[in-house]
Protein backbone atom coordinates (compact mmCIF):
# COMPACT_ATOMS: atom_id res chain seq x y z
CA UNK A 1 0.00 0.00 0.00
CA UNK A 2 1.15 3.38 -0.54
CA UNK A 3 0.27 6.40 0.98
CA UNK A 4 1.21 10.01 0.87
CA UNK A 5 0.44 12.68 1.59
CA UNK A 6 -0.69 15.91 -0.98
CA UNK A 7 0.06 19.49 -0.94
CA UNK A 8 -2.77 21.09 0.50
CA UNK A 9 -5.17 23.31 -2.28
CA UNK A 10 -5.78 25.71 0.24
CA UNK A 11 -4.85 26.60 3.87
CA UNK A 12 -5.74 23.73 6.38
CA UNK A 13 -6.99 21.48 3.96
CA UNK A 14 -5.15 18.20 3.34
CA UNK A 15 -6.06 14.95 2.03
CA UNK A 16 -4.45 11.75 1.55
CA UNK A 17 -4.56 9.44 -1.23
CA UNK A 18 -4.76 5.69 -0.34
CA UNK A 19 -3.78 3.27 -3.43
CA UNK A 20 -4.10 -0.30 -2.60
CA UNK A 21 -2.74 -3.09 -4.44
CA UNK A 22 -6.02 -3.38 -6.69
CA UNK A 23 -8.17 -1.15 -7.26
CA UNK A 24 -8.80 2.32 -7.98
CA UNK A 25 -7.03 5.27 -6.08
CA UNK A 26 -9.31 6.76 -3.46
CA UNK A 27 -8.88 10.45 -2.13
CA UNK A 28 -10.85 10.95 1.38
CA UNK A 29 -10.98 15.02 1.55
CA UNK A 30 -11.66 15.86 5.45
CA UNK A 31 -11.27 19.27 6.99
CA UNK A 32 -10.13 19.64 10.61
CA UNK A 33 -13.45 20.83 11.62
CA UNK A 34 -14.91 17.24 10.80
CA UNK A 35 -14.17 14.00 11.66
CA UNK A 36 -16.03 12.86 8.95
CA UNK A 37 -15.31 13.23 4.62
CA UNK A 38 -16.40 16.45 3.43
CA UNK A 39 -18.44 14.43 0.49
CA UNK A 40 -21.20 12.30 1.36
CA UNK A 41 -22.83 9.97 -0.58
CA UNK A 42 -26.10 11.19 -2.59
CA UNK A 43 -27.70 13.32 -4.66
CA UNK A 44 -26.47 17.08 -4.73
CA UNK A 45 -27.77 19.96 -6.81
CA UNK A 46 -24.96 21.62 -8.60
CA UNK A 47 -27.18 24.29 -10.90
CA UNK A 48 -30.34 25.69 -11.14
CA UNK A 49 -32.18 24.82 -14.10
CA UNK A 50 -32.51 27.96 -16.06
CA UNK A 51 -28.64 28.90 -15.37
CA UNK A 52 -28.40 26.65 -17.99
CA UNK A 53 -29.45 27.68 -21.05
CA UNK A 54 -29.85 24.91 -24.85
CA UNK A 55 -26.20 25.11 -26.16
CA UNK A 56 -24.64 26.48 -22.86
CA UNK A 57 -21.25 24.99 -21.37
CA UNK A 58 -20.93 25.92 -17.80
CA UNK A 59 -18.12 24.85 -15.44
CA UNK A 60 -19.47 24.99 -12.02
CA UNK A 61 -16.76 23.75 -9.01
CA UNK A 62 -18.13 21.12 -6.53
CA UNK A 63 -16.80 18.33 -4.84
CA UNK A 64 -13.40 20.12 -4.59
CA UNK A 65 -13.39 19.45 -8.44
CA UNK A 66 -14.42 20.98 -11.77
CA UNK A 67 -17.28 19.81 -12.73
CA UNK A 68 -18.61 20.53 -16.85
CA UNK A 69 -22.31 21.16 -17.80
CA UNK A 70 -23.64 21.58 -20.61
CA UNK A 71 -27.23 21.40 -22.25
CA UNK A 72 -27.81 19.42 -25.55
CA UNK A 73 -29.32 21.74 -28.42
CA UNK A 74 -32.42 19.13 -27.73
CA UNK A 75 -32.74 20.22 -24.22
CA UNK A 76 -30.97 17.56 -22.17
CA UNK A 77 -28.69 18.73 -18.82
CA UNK A 78 -25.27 16.56 -19.09
CA UNK A 79 -21.88 16.77 -16.86
CA UNK A 80 -18.53 15.83 -17.33
CA UNK A 81 -15.31 16.07 -15.57
CA UNK A 82 -13.21 18.48 -17.36
CA UNK A 83 -10.84 17.05 -18.67
CA UNK A 84 -10.18 16.09 -22.54
CA UNK A 85 -8.49 12.75 -22.55
CA UNK A 86 -6.82 13.28 -25.36
CA UNK A 87 -4.06 16.34 -24.55
CA UNK A 88 -6.00 17.42 -21.39
CA UNK A 89 -7.49 20.69 -22.58
CA UNK A 90 -10.56 21.81 -20.26
CA UNK A 91 -13.91 20.67 -21.65
CA UNK A 92 -15.27 23.96 -19.64
CA UNK A 93 -14.07 26.22 -22.84
CA UNK A 94 -15.49 23.76 -25.13
CA UNK A 95 -18.76 24.00 -27.33
CA UNK A 96 -22.37 22.35 -27.81
CA UNK A 97 -22.98 20.82 -30.62
CA UNK A 98 -26.13 18.86 -31.78
CA UNK A 99 -25.99 16.65 -28.43
CA UNK A 100 -22.48 16.85 -27.71
CA UNK A 101 -19.69 18.58 -26.36
CA UNK A 102 -16.71 19.69 -28.66
CA UNK A 103 -13.30 20.32 -26.64
CA UNK A 104 -11.42 23.84 -27.65
CA UNK A 105 -8.60 22.09 -28.59
CA UNK A 106 -8.77 19.60 -30.98
CA UNK A 107 -12.28 19.49 -31.46
CA UNK A 108 -13.55 16.50 -30.56
CA UNK A 109 -17.36 15.36 -29.54
CA UNK A 110 -18.70 13.63 -26.32
CA UNK A 111 -21.87 12.63 -25.82
CA UNK A 112 -23.87 13.09 -22.69
CA UNK A 113 -22.70 10.10 -21.82
CA UNK A 114 -18.99 10.57 -22.08
CA UNK A 115 -18.41 8.71 -25.14
CA UNK A 116 -16.06 10.17 -27.74
CA UNK A 117 -18.50 9.84 -31.12
CA UNK A 118 -16.07 12.29 -33.54
CA UNK A 119 -12.50 12.82 -34.05
CA UNK A 120 -13.11 15.30 -36.91
CA UNK A 121 -9.49 14.78 -38.72
CA UNK A 122 -8.77 10.60 -38.02
CA UNK A 123 -10.32 7.68 -39.73
CA UNK A 124 -10.70 6.09 -36.26
CA UNK A 125 -12.39 7.10 -32.77
CA UNK A 126 -9.51 5.35 -30.55
CA UNK A 127 -11.27 2.47 -28.09
CA UNK A 128 -10.61 4.52 -24.89
CA UNK A 129 -11.77 8.04 -25.72
CA UNK A 130 -14.66 9.06 -23.24
CA UNK A 131 -14.10 11.14 -20.51
CA UNK A 132 -16.14 10.67 -16.93
CA UNK A 133 -19.86 11.19 -17.35
CA UNK A 134 -21.68 12.09 -13.98
CA UNK A 135 -24.91 10.54 -13.46
CA UNK A 136 -27.23 13.81 -13.92
CA UNK A 137 -31.05 14.16 -12.81
CA UNK A 138 -33.00 17.37 -13.66
CA UNK A 139 -36.12 17.66 -11.72
CA UNK A 140 -38.23 20.66 -10.52
CA UNK A 141 -36.42 23.21 -11.73
CA UNK A 142 -32.91 21.77 -10.49
CA UNK A 143 -30.03 20.31 -11.71
CA UNK A 144 -28.76 16.95 -9.66
CA UNK A 145 -25.91 15.11 -10.05
CA UNK A 146 -24.92 11.66 -7.70
CA UNK A 147 -22.23 11.79 -5.65
CA UNK A 148 -20.57 8.33 -4.85
CA UNK A 149 -16.85 7.93 -3.34
CA UNK A 150 -16.59 4.67 -5.39
CA UNK A 151 -18.52 5.23 -8.65
CA UNK A 152 -21.69 3.04 -7.07
CA UNK A 153 -24.99 3.90 -9.08
CA UNK A 154 -27.22 5.64 -7.06
CA UNK A 155 -28.85 4.11 -4.12
CA UNK A 156 -32.45 6.01 -4.97
CA UNK A 157 -34.38 8.58 -6.88
CA UNK A 158 -34.61 12.36 -6.67
CA UNK A 159 -37.93 12.28 -5.12
CA UNK A 160 -40.79 13.61 -7.11
CA UNK A 161 -42.85 16.33 -6.34
CA UNK A 162 -46.79 17.51 -6.65
CA UNK A 163 -46.86 21.53 -8.44
CA UNK A 164 -50.61 21.74 -9.35
CA UNK A 165 -51.52 24.58 -7.16
CA UNK A 166 -48.29 25.63 -6.09
CA UNK A 167 -46.45 28.96 -7.23
CA UNK A 168 -43.61 28.88 -9.44
CA UNK A 169 -40.39 28.13 -8.41
CA UNK A 170 -38.65 31.27 -6.30
CA UNK A 171 -34.84 30.48 -6.39
CA UNK A 172 -31.57 31.57 -4.21
CA UNK A 173 -28.13 30.67 -3.77
CA UNK A 174 -25.61 31.02 -0.67
CA UNK A 175 -22.75 30.18 0.23
CA UNK A 176 -21.51 29.34 3.65
CA UNK A 177 -17.93 27.73 5.37
CA UNK A 178 -20.05 24.60 6.74
CA UNK A 179 -20.46 20.95 5.68
CA UNK A 180 -24.13 19.08 4.31
CA UNK A 181 -24.39 17.31 7.60
CA UNK A 182 -24.49 20.63 9.43
CA UNK A 183 -27.82 22.09 7.45
CA UNK A 184 -29.34 18.91 8.18
CA UNK A 185 -28.69 18.89 12.17
CA UNK A 186 -30.55 22.02 12.03
CA UNK A 187 -33.73 20.00 11.19
CA UNK A 188 -33.87 18.25 14.51
CA UNK A 189 -32.31 20.80 16.64
CA UNK A 190 -35.26 22.46 17.87
CA UNK A 191 -33.75 24.37 20.72
CA UNK A 192 -32.51 26.94 18.82
CA UNK A 193 -35.79 27.70 17.29
CA UNK A 194 -36.71 30.55 19.44
CA UNK A 195 -33.55 32.10 19.91
CA UNK A 196 -32.75 32.13 16.18
CA UNK A 197 -36.00 31.82 14.55
CA UNK A 198 -39.14 33.31 16.75
CA UNK A 199 -40.57 30.02 17.80
CA UNK A 200 -42.02 30.60 21.31
CA UNK A 201 -42.77 26.65 21.39
CA UNK A 202 -41.73 23.32 20.05
CA UNK A 203 -43.16 19.84 20.18
CA UNK A 204 -41.66 16.87 18.19
CA UNK A 205 -44.91 15.22 16.58
CA UNK A 206 -42.60 12.50 14.76
CA UNK A 207 -39.50 11.21 14.22
CA UNK A 208 -39.28 8.71 11.29
CA UNK A 209 -35.71 6.90 9.67
CA UNK A 210 -36.44 4.76 6.81
CA UNK A 211 -33.14 3.94 4.73
CA UNK A 212 -31.95 7.00 3.25
CA UNK A 213 -34.58 9.53 4.28
CA UNK A 214 -35.61 11.02 7.38
CA UNK A 215 -38.55 12.39 8.61
CA UNK A 216 -39.21 14.87 11.66
CA UNK A 217 -42.40 16.76 12.27
CA UNK A 218 -42.95 19.69 14.76
CA UNK A 219 -45.89 21.19 15.52
CA UNK A 220 -44.74 24.66 16.50
CA UNK A 221 -46.50 28.15 18.29
CA UNK A 222 -44.34 31.03 15.90
CA UNK A 223 -44.51 34.89 16.87
CA UNK A 224 -44.96 36.65 13.08
CA UNK A 225 -41.81 38.27 13.60
CA UNK A 226 -40.10 37.46 10.27
CA UNK A 227 -43.21 39.21 8.82
CA UNK A 228 -42.82 42.28 10.92
CA UNK A 229 -45.43 41.02 13.10
CA UNK A 230 -43.79 40.23 16.43
CA UNK A 231 -47.61 40.15 18.43
CA UNK A 232 -49.26 37.74 16.01
CA UNK A 233 -48.92 33.83 17.08
CA UNK A 234 -48.94 31.31 14.61
CA UNK A 235 -49.92 27.64 15.24
CA UNK A 236 -47.30 26.18 12.44
CA UNK A 237 -47.22 22.83 11.71
CA UNK A 238 -43.32 22.11 10.13
CA UNK A 239 -43.05 18.55 8.24
CA UNK A 240 -39.39 18.60 6.89
CA UNK A 241 -37.87 15.13 4.93
CA UNK A 242 -34.16 14.73 4.31
CA UNK A 243 -33.34 12.53 1.50
CA UNK A 244 -29.80 12.02 1.85
CA UNK A 245 -27.61 14.94 2.68
CA UNK A 246 -28.16 17.05 -0.30
CA UNK A 247 -32.23 17.22 -0.38
CA UNK A 248 -34.76 18.78 2.50
CA UNK A 249 -37.55 19.17 1.72
CA UNK A 250 -39.70 21.60 4.78
CA UNK A 251 -43.46 22.03 4.21
CA UNK A 252 -44.80 24.64 6.51
CA UNK A 253 -48.37 24.70 7.15
CA UNK A 254 -49.83 27.80 8.99
CA UNK A 255 -52.67 26.55 10.49
CA UNK A 256 -53.94 29.64 11.92
CA UNK A 257 -53.97 31.24 8.73
CA UNK A 258 -54.77 28.08 6.65
CA UNK A 259 -51.55 29.00 4.67
CA UNK A 260 -48.57 26.58 3.18
CA UNK A 261 -45.37 27.07 1.82
CA UNK A 262 -42.75 24.48 1.10
CA UNK A 263 -39.05 25.01 0.70
CA UNK A 264 -36.23 22.93 -0.61
CA UNK A 265 -32.96 23.09 0.94
CA UNK A 266 -30.35 21.57 -0.94
CA UNK A 267 -26.49 22.00 0.26
CA UNK A 268 -24.15 20.93 -1.63
CA UNK A 269 -19.89 21.03 -1.13
CA UNK A 270 -17.83 22.80 -3.00
CA UNK A 271 -14.56 22.08 -1.21
CA UNK A 272 -13.54 20.91 2.27
CA UNK A 273 -15.54 23.25 4.75
CA UNK A 274 -17.37 25.28 2.23
CA UNK A 275 -20.86 24.83 0.80
CA UNK A 276 -23.28 25.90 -1.43
CA UNK A 277 -26.82 26.58 -0.39
CA UNK A 278 -29.26 25.87 -3.62
CA UNK A 279 -33.03 27.04 -1.70
CA UNK A 280 -36.12 26.99 -3.90
CA UNK A 281 -40.28 27.63 -2.42
CA UNK A 282 -43.16 27.89 -3.56
CA UNK A 283 -46.89 28.95 -1.76
CA UNK A 284 -49.91 26.92 -2.05
CA UNK A 285 -52.01 28.88 -4.41
CA UNK A 286 -55.19 30.09 -2.94
CA UNK A 287 -58.91 31.65 -4.37
CA UNK A 288 -57.44 35.26 -5.00
CA UNK A 289 -54.58 35.12 -7.03
CA UNK A 290 -53.70 38.44 -6.21
CA UNK A 291 -53.63 37.56 -2.74
CA UNK A 292 -51.66 34.74 -3.42
CA UNK A 293 -48.91 36.93 -4.99
CA UNK A 294 -48.74 38.68 -2.21
CA UNK A 295 -48.62 36.57 0.57
CA UNK A 296 -45.69 34.43 -1.70
CA UNK A 297 -43.55 37.31 -1.55
CA UNK A 298 -44.58 37.78 2.04
CA UNK A 299 -43.21 34.16 2.54
CA UNK A 300 -40.52 34.68 0.49
CA UNK A 301 -38.86 37.48 1.74
CA UNK A 302 -39.36 35.78 5.35
CA UNK A 303 -37.57 32.88 4.39
CA UNK A 304 -34.41 34.14 2.75
CA UNK A 305 -34.09 36.73 5.89
CA UNK A 306 -34.67 34.19 8.46
CA UNK A 307 -33.30 31.17 7.03
CA UNK A 308 -29.62 33.23 6.79
CA UNK A 309 -29.61 33.74 10.39
CA UNK A 310 -28.03 30.22 10.87
CA UNK A 311 -25.41 31.31 9.15
CA UNK A 312 -22.82 33.05 10.96
CA UNK A 313 -23.18 30.39 13.69
CA UNK A 314 -22.62 27.53 11.39
CA UNK A 315 -20.00 28.94 10.18
CA UNK A 316 -18.06 29.47 13.26
CA UNK A 317 -19.48 26.65 15.63
CA UNK A 318 -17.54 23.68 16.36
CA UNK A 319 -18.72 20.35 15.57
CA UNK A 320 -18.60 18.41 19.18
CA UNK A 321 -18.44 15.16 18.73
CA UNK A 322 -19.66 14.54 22.54
CA UNK A 323 -22.64 18.07 22.51
CA UNK A 324 -23.75 18.09 26.00
CA UNK A 325 -27.39 17.94 25.54
CA UNK A 326 -30.62 19.26 27.77
CA UNK A 327 -34.17 18.10 27.90
CA UNK A 328 -36.11 20.09 25.05
CA UNK A 329 -32.92 19.32 22.56
CA UNK A 330 -33.86 17.10 20.00
CA UNK A 331 -33.23 14.10 18.49
CA UNK A 332 -29.66 14.67 17.14
CA UNK A 333 -27.96 11.66 18.53
CA UNK A 334 -30.65 9.76 16.05
CA UNK A 335 -29.78 11.71 13.15
CA UNK A 336 -26.48 11.52 13.35
CA UNK A 337 -26.30 7.83 13.25
CA UNK A 338 -28.47 7.83 10.58
CA UNK A 339 -26.39 10.45 8.95
CA UNK A 340 -23.33 7.48 8.72
CA UNK A 341 -24.83 5.76 6.03
CA UNK A 342 -23.74 8.23 3.46
CA UNK A 343 -20.14 8.20 4.37
CA UNK A 344 -17.20 5.47 2.96
CA UNK A 345 -17.13 3.59 6.72
CA UNK A 346 -15.21 0.43 6.61
CA UNK A 347 -17.63 -2.84 6.38
CA UNK A 348 -15.30 -4.64 8.52
CA UNK A 349 -16.21 -2.72 11.60
CA UNK A 350 -19.47 -3.36 13.51
CA UNK A 351 -19.57 0.12 15.03
CA UNK A 352 -18.67 1.63 11.71
CA UNK A 353 -15.97 4.02 13.37
CA UNK A 354 -13.13 4.56 10.83
CA UNK A 355 -14.03 6.73 7.80
CA UNK A 356 -10.94 6.53 6.07
CA UNK A 357 -10.57 2.79 3.86
CA UNK A 358 -14.34 2.34 3.25
CA UNK A 359 -14.56 1.88 -0.26
CA UNK A 360 -11.69 0.16 -0.64
CA UNK A 361 -11.54 -3.52 1.21
CA UNK A 362 -8.51 -3.95 0.26
CA UNK A 363 -6.95 -1.27 2.20
CA UNK A 364 -9.31 -1.19 5.13
CA UNK A 365 -7.81 -0.86 8.36
CA UNK A 366 -6.29 2.05 10.10
CA UNK A 367 -3.47 3.76 8.13
CA UNK A 368 -1.13 3.17 10.58
CA UNK A 369 2.13 3.00 8.16
CA UNK A 370 1.89 7.10 7.18
CA UNK A 371 4.94 8.26 6.20
CA UNK A 372 7.16 10.38 7.79
CA UNK A 373 7.00 11.22 11.56
CA UNK A 374 4.29 13.55 12.20
CA UNK A 375 1.88 11.30 10.62
CA UNK A 376 3.42 8.44 12.38
CA UNK A 377 3.47 10.04 15.72
CA UNK A 378 -0.31 11.14 14.97
CA UNK A 379 -1.31 7.69 14.11
CA UNK A 380 0.25 6.66 17.28
CA UNK A 381 -1.71 9.00 19.51
CA UNK A 382 -5.04 7.74 17.40
CA UNK A 383 -3.76 4.29 18.52
CA UNK A 384 -3.70 5.23 21.65
CA UNK A 385 -7.02 6.22 21.87
CA UNK A 386 -8.62 3.39 20.46
CA UNK A 387 -6.96 1.15 23.41
CA UNK A 388 -7.89 3.15 26.02
CA UNK A 389 -11.08 4.52 25.25
CA UNK A 390 -10.48 7.63 24.28
CA UNK A 391 -7.58 10.49 24.11
CA UNK A 392 -6.37 12.11 27.29
CA UNK A 393 -7.64 15.23 27.46
CA UNK A 394 -4.02 16.96 27.62
CA UNK A 395 -3.53 15.70 24.34
CA UNK A 396 -6.92 16.12 22.88
CA UNK A 397 -5.86 18.98 21.21
CA UNK A 398 -2.62 17.68 20.25
CA UNK A 399 -4.32 14.46 18.03
CA UNK A 400 -6.89 17.16 16.83
CA UNK A 401 -4.07 19.07 15.13
CA UNK A 402 -1.68 16.51 14.37
CA UNK A 403 -4.66 14.55 12.56
CA UNK A 404 -5.57 17.09 10.59
CA UNK A 405 -2.06 17.96 9.57
CA UNK A 406 -1.54 14.01 8.51
CA UNK A 407 -5.29 13.60 6.95
CA UNK A 408 -5.64 10.92 9.80
CA UNK A 409 -8.12 11.51 13.01
CA UNK A 410 -9.15 10.07 15.97
CA UNK A 411 -12.18 8.12 14.86
CA UNK A 412 -15.38 9.33 15.32
CA UNK A 413 -17.18 7.37 18.63
CA UNK A 414 -18.84 4.29 17.42
CA UNK A 415 -22.20 4.67 16.61
CA UNK A 416 -24.03 3.32 19.76
CA UNK A 417 -22.54 6.68 21.28
CA UNK A 418 -24.58 8.35 18.89
CA UNK A 419 -27.60 7.16 20.56
CA UNK A 420 -26.32 7.93 23.86
CA UNK A 421 -26.34 11.05 23.11
CA UNK A 422 -30.35 11.51 23.20
CA UNK A 423 -30.28 10.45 26.84
CA UNK A 424 -31.79 13.84 26.69
CA UNK A 425 -34.92 13.12 25.52
CA UNK A 426 -36.29 11.14 28.25
CA UNK A 427 -36.01 14.76 30.30
CA UNK A 428 -38.58 16.07 28.09
CA UNK A 429 -39.35 19.79 26.62
CA UNK A 430 -37.70 22.43 28.03
CA UNK A 431 -41.39 23.69 29.17
CA UNK A 432 -43.59 21.17 30.41
CA UNK A 433 -46.39 20.63 27.35
CA UNK A 434 -48.88 20.75 30.38
CA UNK A 435 -51.50 22.71 27.84
CA UNK A 436 -52.20 22.08 24.19
CA UNK A 437 -50.53 24.22 21.53
CA UNK A 438 -53.06 27.17 21.20
CA UNK A 439 -53.16 30.73 19.81
CA UNK A 440 -53.94 33.34 22.31
CA UNK A 441 -57.57 35.11 21.90
CA UNK A 442 -58.26 38.83 22.68
CA UNK A 443 -60.20 39.36 25.77
CA UNK A 444 -62.14 42.58 24.64
CA UNK A 445 -65.60 40.81 22.95
CA UNK A 446 -68.08 43.21 20.63
CA UNK A 447 -71.26 42.13 20.38
CA UNK A 448 -71.59 43.96 16.89
CA UNK A 449 -69.97 45.41 14.02
CA UNK A 450 -71.49 48.60 14.59
CA UNK A 451 -69.73 48.42 18.13
CA UNK A 452 -66.21 47.96 16.40
CA UNK A 453 -66.35 50.87 14.55
CA UNK A 454 -68.13 53.03 16.97
CA UNK A 455 -65.06 52.97 18.77
CA UNK A 456 -62.44 52.96 16.02
CA UNK A 457 -61.49 56.53 16.15
CA UNK A 458 -60.38 56.36 19.59
CA UNK A 459 -58.81 52.94 19.80
CA UNK A 460 -56.68 54.35 16.24
CA UNK A 461 -52.79 54.41 17.60
CA UNK A 462 -51.21 57.61 16.03
CA UNK A 463 -47.68 56.35 16.59
CA UNK A 464 -48.79 53.06 14.77
CA UNK A 465 -50.02 55.39 12.34
CA UNK A 466 -47.36 58.22 12.08
CA UNK A 467 -45.84 57.27 8.73
CA UNK A 468 -49.21 55.56 7.26
CA UNK A 469 -50.67 57.96 4.22
CA UNK A 470 -53.66 55.15 3.30
CA UNK A 471 -57.50 55.00 3.14
CA UNK A 472 -58.76 52.03 4.23
CA UNK A 473 -62.43 50.70 3.28
CA UNK A 474 -64.99 48.02 4.55
CA UNK A 475 -67.28 46.44 3.04
CA UNK A 476 -69.37 43.91 4.97
CA UNK A 477 -72.38 42.14 3.32
CA UNK A 478 -75.53 41.77 5.29
CA UNK A 479 -78.43 43.39 5.59
CA UNK A 480 -78.09 45.88 5.17
CA UNK A 481 -74.45 45.68 3.79
CA UNK A 482 -71.87 48.10 6.15
CA UNK A 483 -70.23 50.62 4.53
CA UNK A 484 -67.42 52.37 6.47
CA UNK A 485 -64.04 53.97 5.76
CA UNK A 486 -60.82 55.46 7.55
CA UNK A 487 -58.57 57.80 6.15
CA UNK A 488 -55.32 57.68 7.72
CA UNK A 489 -52.96 60.72 7.14
CA UNK A 490 -49.74 60.66 8.86
CA UNK A 491 -51.22 60.05 12.10
CA UNK A 492 -54.18 61.66 11.97
CA UNK A 493 -58.05 59.40 11.10
CA UNK A 494 -60.90 60.97 9.42
CA UNK A 495 -63.63 58.21 9.94
CA UNK A 496 -66.49 57.85 7.40
CA UNK A 497 -69.38 55.69 6.12
CA UNK A 498 -70.14 54.34 2.96
CA UNK A 499 -67.65 54.00 -0.48
CA UNK A 500 -64.49 56.10 -0.66
CA UNK A 501 -63.67 57.14 -3.91
CA UNK A 502 -60.44 55.92 -3.95
CA UNK A 503 -59.60 53.41 -1.12
CA UNK A 504 -56.14 51.89 -0.58
CA UNK A 505 -56.86 48.83 0.42
CA UNK A 506 -60.70 47.16 0.55
CA UNK A 507 -61.67 44.69 3.06
CA UNK A 508 -64.90 42.39 1.62
CA UNK A 509 -66.92 39.59 3.59
CA UNK A 510 -69.70 38.94 5.45
CA UNK A 511 -70.75 41.22 8.37
CA UNK A 512 -71.25 38.10 10.75
CA UNK A 513 -67.62 36.74 9.19
CA UNK A 514 -66.16 40.33 10.23
CA UNK A 515 -67.75 39.82 13.49
CA UNK A 516 -66.15 36.57 14.37
CA UNK A 517 -62.64 37.85 13.34
CA UNK A 518 -62.81 40.82 15.55
CA UNK A 519 -63.67 38.79 18.47
CA UNK A 520 -60.94 36.04 17.35
CA UNK A 521 -62.52 33.16 16.59
CA UNK A 522 -61.94 33.59 12.61
CA UNK A 523 -58.13 34.42 11.67
CA UNK A 524 -58.14 37.00 9.10
CA UNK A 525 -55.38 35.29 7.12
CA UNK A 526 -57.16 31.98 7.15
CA UNK A 527 -60.28 34.26 6.27
CA UNK A 528 -58.78 35.85 3.07
CA UNK A 529 -56.61 32.23 2.03
CA UNK A 530 -60.14 30.55 2.13
CA UNK A 531 -61.68 32.66 0.07
CA UNK A 532 -64.06 33.33 2.84
CA UNK A 533 -62.92 37.45 2.76
CA UNK A 534 -61.35 39.20 -0.40
CA UNK A 535 -58.37 41.37 0.22
CA UNK A 536 -57.79 44.48 -2.49
CA UNK A 537 -54.88 46.08 -1.70
CA UNK A 538 -51.27 45.42 -0.16
CA UNK A 539 -51.40 42.57 2.18
CA UNK A 540 -48.50 44.07 4.28
CA UNK A 541 -50.90 46.78 4.61
CA UNK A 542 -53.64 45.32 6.05
CA UNK A 543 -51.01 43.49 8.09
CA UNK A 544 -50.75 46.89 10.20
CA UNK A 545 -54.15 47.11 10.89
CA UNK A 546 -54.30 45.38 13.93
CA UNK A 547 -51.78 47.73 15.13
CA UNK A 548 -53.50 50.74 13.61
CA UNK A 549 -57.22 49.55 15.29
CA UNK A 550 -55.97 47.98 18.55
CA UNK A 551 -59.19 45.56 19.83
CA UNK A 552 -57.84 44.78 23.44
CA UNK A 553 -57.88 46.97 26.12
CA UNK A 554 -60.60 49.30 25.88
CA UNK A 555 -64.29 48.93 26.00
CA UNK A 556 -65.90 48.01 23.08
CA UNK A 557 -69.39 48.99 24.20
CA UNK A 558 -70.32 44.81 24.10
S1 LIG B 1 -7.31 18.12 -25.99
FE1 LIG B 1 -9.37 17.84 -26.32
S2 LIG B 1 -9.51 17.37 -28.41
FE2 LIG B 1 -7.42 17.60 -28.03
FE1 LIG C 1 -32.13 27.14 11.79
Amino acid sequence: MDFRLRRPAERNVYQFTLTAPKGPRYRAPMHPRFPFPSYPTGWYVVAFSHELARGEVRTVTYFGQDIVLFRTEAGVASAVDKVCPHLGAHLGGGRVAGECIRCPFHDWAFDVHGTCVDVPYAPKIPAKARVRAWTVDERHGLVFVWFSHDGREPGWRVPDLDFEGWTANRTIRWEVASHPQEVGENTVDCSHLLPVHHVTRTDIASVEQTGHTMRVVLNLLATGAAIQMPEEVNEVELDVTLHGLGQIISRTHVITAGLRTRQRIHPTPIGPDRIAIFAVANTREMPDPDYTAEIDQIFWDAFVEDFAKDFPIWGNKVWLEKPLLAGGDGPIGRYRKWCRQFYAWPESSADNTEPVAATEPAAAGRANRAAGPLQSFATRLAGLADRFGGVPAVFAPITSRLGGLAGIRTPPPPARADEELDAHLAEGPVRPAAAPLSVPKPATRFDSVQAYFDGLEKRFDSRAGAQIDAVFQWVLRGSPDQLHYAEVRRGVIKQGTGRHASPTITVEMSEADYLLMINGELNGARAFSTGRGKLKGPVTLAMKMQRLFPIDGVNAGG
